[in-house]
């Protein structure tokens, strides 16, 4: 392996990183040491008091924790104080419910301010908060708030029609909140803002999030209180968050990392964040970076090559300067946009390595690092990784072998709802095994190499082939649908689907024409039942798709076909 090294530069002494040496804190760290970075009341550990109300206390109090904007430029300032009182009025609300502890409300809106402090508000009254991206529609809806039981939703006036659509499908669903309805902006001026923050076990659960495997619905990842210890640690280590920051996390809380670095991790460190919530634009994030001054920029690499491939131009016209510190998140990070980023910005992304199921940064580089271009960095002090077999025996050296990490850690999923098997399937011989693949070299730096399932990753973002497929035999005209993830210049991965057709439908498909205006049907209709950002780009029509003998899909084959790569064993294979 031919290495490129990044050299940091000599620490200025006077302004050394977070996380000094990260040799030394990875020899001696241990979680018990976390102690102190937190705040336990009583015994008790709440992730949300942590985040916001701690900071009330203090000269925080009246520091912005929260500078808002949306695509038409109206702009929203919030204190940690305004949070804090803000949340404890939606806990208030939700308590007049009748929400309990260990309930679980559910979020169904776009990045507004009222995400946040509904957010936070659920986890100060002990329930449990599941985040729903605003761009799923009715299937992907279905499957989250019937598996979860969510006994109150949020949503807005323009997403509710989407859940009445399904409402039938939901007994356990007792309140829809509007927010911009009329009667909850009145509830929320009339409610009290003095909460009493629920004394939370650090093993409660705090939220949860649904993520796609190889096959079956998506599961449900259930963290606890806790999370916050790690999610605290990482952002100050790997983010190297500082008071005089303004920090901005380009990810949806829908997601994971809108949760742990947008919400809970990132404010439990008192830094000043935006929150954009517009759609990508290179020149309206520049402008976004230079008007608030932003120091520390944590995105993700298809935001990354977007912006490479958007030009010198668009960047040369904005003030950069005030950034310092740059990582990425969710797909590999090429070499190549490193090396854009010190030309551009004069500084490294640092590649930073965790999952759902992980609740926080597990594998990353740090300020205080060199960076091996190409590599994911080291483990977070405190924690072991490894690269095991699939029996979960360590491998040696530059082996190429599963991630894994060694149980427990603070951040760690703590069950699947309602699927305990499937949690422990997860774990082998004494390791939590990733579903990724990777090496580790004899630096001890840990290299991605591809996911050890079918698991799409598609600009960053997770999908499962098998909910891609039922959405399309969904439509009448579809027999059967293989999915595939198919790599992709700008996406990292595009979905790609093989579909058969039924046979009235491919007869009167014969013409180019009316084929692409099927496919354009058909992404339409995954687009409107499944999800916005889930459809195939690419449809493939076929006369039948490689199965093993007991009727599985080979994803594997197609995925082979697609690339031109030689198919491998075929043993299993029924007669294609
Ligand atoms: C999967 C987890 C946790 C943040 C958002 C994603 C891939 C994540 C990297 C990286 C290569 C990465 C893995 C992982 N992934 N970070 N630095 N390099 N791949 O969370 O949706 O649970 O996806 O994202 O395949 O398993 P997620």
């Amino acid at each position: 392996m031919k290495e490129e090294i990044y050299k940091k530069p000599k620490q200025k002494n006077d302004f050394p990183p977070n996380l000094e040496n990260y040799e030394e804190a990875a020899d001696t760290f241990t979680w018990k040491d976390a102690r102190p970075y937190v705040d336990w009341v009583d015994g008790g550990l709440n992730a949300a008091y942590n985040a916001v109300d701690r900071h009330v206390q203090t000269w925080r109090k009246n520091k912005v924790a929260l500078f808002w904007e949306d695509e038409a430029g109206v702009e929203k300032k919030y204190t940690f104080e305004d949070i804090s009182l803000l949340s404890n009025k939606v806990g208030n609300i939700l308590k007049d419910f009748g929400v309990e502890r260990g309930d679980r409300v559910f979020l169904f809106l776009p990045r507004v301010p009222e995400l946040y402090f509904s957010f936070l508000g659920i986890l100060k009254i002990g329930a449990v908060a599941g985040t729903l991206f605003s761009a799923f529609q009715e299937q992907a809806l279905a499957d989250r708030l019937e598996n979860s039981g969510a006994k109150v939703l949020f949503t807005t006036s323009e997403l509710k029609p989407r859940v009445d659509k399904i409402r039938k499908k939901l007994p356990a669903l007792e309140h829809i909140i509007v927010i911009d309805d009329p009667s909850f902006i009145k509830s929320v001026e009339r409610a009290s803002d003095e909460l009493h923050i629920a004394k939370t076990d650090p093993d409660d659960y705090a939220f949860m999030l649904y993520t796609s495997g190889t096959t079956g619905k998506p599961k449900g990842v259930v963290h606890s209180h806790r999370a916050v210890i790690q999610e605290h640690l990482t952002a100050r280590w790997v983010l190297d968050l500082r008071d005089e920051d303004t920090y901005w996390c380009t990810a949806d809380p829908g997601w994971v990392t809108g949760i742990a670095y947008e919400i809970l991790g990132s404010w439990s460190n008192g830094v000043a964040a935006l929150v954009y919530a517009g759609r990508f634009d290179p020149d309206r994030w520049y402008k976004l970076l230079d008007k608030y001054n932003i120091s520390v920029w944590y995105t993700a690499p298809t935001a990354i090559r977007m912006l490479m491939a958007a030009g010198m131009d668009v960047v040369k016209k904005h003030n950069l300067t005030h950034l310092r510190h740059l990582c990425s998140v969710g797909e590999p990070l090429n070499p190549e946009a490193i090396r854009w980023g010190l030309k551009v910005f004069g500084l490294p992304f640092h590649d930073t390595w965790w999952q759902t199921e992980t609740g926080a940064i597990c594998i990353a580089n740090y300020p205080a690092m060199d960076i091996k271009i190409g590599s994911m960095g080291k483990p977070v002090p405190g924690l072991t990784a490894a690269i095991v077999d699939d029996k979960g025996h360590e491998v040696a050296i530059n082996t190429e072998g599963n991630i894994a990490i060694k149980p427990k850690w603070p951040s760690m999923m703590h069950t699947i709802w309602k699927r305990p098997h499937k949690y422990k399937s997860y774990f082998t011989n004494g390791w939590y095994i990733s579903g990724d693949r990777g090496l580790k070299d004899k630096d001890g730096y840990f290299w991605f190499i591809g996911r050890a399932d079918d698991v799409i990753k598609t600009s960053g973002e997770r999908v499962g082939p098998f909910e891609v497929e039922s959405a399309l035999v969904a439509h009448p005209a579809v027999v059967e649908a293989g999915v595939i993830g198919k790599p992709d210049m700008m996406r990292g991965e595009i979905i790609k689907a093989f579909v058969v057709l039924e046979k009235a439908t491919l007869e009167k498909t014969k013409t180019k024409p009316q084929e692409e205006a099927l496919k354009e049907e058909l992404s339409v209709y995954v687009k409107k039942h499944l999800a916005g950002h889930a459809y195939p780009r690419e449809i493939e029509f076929m006369d039948k798709l490689p199965k093993t003998r007991s009727g599985k899909i080979m994803r594997r084959i197609l995925k082979a076909k697609e690339l031109g790569l030689p198919i491998g064993d075929t043993s299993t294979l029924e007669d294609y």
